[in-house]
């Protein structure tokens, strides 16, 4: 049976941080982030994860994560990390997790805000700009596949996103 939580998804810097936040205060719900889970529990850095043991061991302690969550957490706002969806097997724990809203963003947009970011292991070295379009062209799938709702969030500002989450969160719950 699918939860009453409002998981967000997306690539990196689509804003799954700033919209959960805000979206918290406005429906006074609980935000968690898997990313910052992760960093609580083992007491690293998501850098110092990729650095030291690699991307598959990340990727592990995220689905043990979200089975823990799957297991535990309900009436909270869960915001994951741009990759989640991307392993098969997370997609339905994700969507048994709540209502999955996805926050789609264009490629130039994400480059804008990330350009000199130091704290996205995938995203370091040459050409980000190329590296942001190849993963997220490769990720869309996945992405549309477990949404629920999906919102171009480019041309909008933060209270028209919460808005139309809000209004589709109101729909889903009075159909229940
Ligand atoms: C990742 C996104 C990051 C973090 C890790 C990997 C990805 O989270 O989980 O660096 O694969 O897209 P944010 O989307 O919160 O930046």
């Amino acid at each position: 049976m699918k939860k009453n939580n409002i998981v967000l998804i997306g690539f990196m810097g689509c804003g799954k941080t700033t919209v959960g936040i805000r979206l918290s205060y406005r429906l006074r719900m609980v935000v968690e982030d898997t990313d910052k889970l992760i960093e609580k529990k083992t007491g690293r850095t998501i850098t110092d994860i990729f650095a030291v043991d690699g991307e598959g061991h990340f990727r592990d302690l995220e689905t043990g994560l979200l089975r823990e969550l799957c297991d535990s957490c309900s009436d909270k706002i869960i915001s994951v990390g741009g990759g989640t969806p991307v392993r098969e097997a997370n997609r339905p724990l994700l969507k048994s997790l709540g209502t999955v809203v996805y926050l789609r963003v264009r490629p130039e947009t994400v480059y804008e805000r990330l350009k000199g970011d130091t704290t996205r292991p995938l995203l370091q070295g040459d050409h980000p700009e190329e590296k942001i379009r190849q993963l997220m062209a490769a990720r869309q799938e996945a992405y549309e596949g477990c949404a629920d709702l999906i919102i171009d969030t480019d041309e909008l500002d933060i209270s028209s996103i919460l808005d139309k989450i809000e209004a589709y969160v109101g729909r889903t719950d009075t159909k229940e």
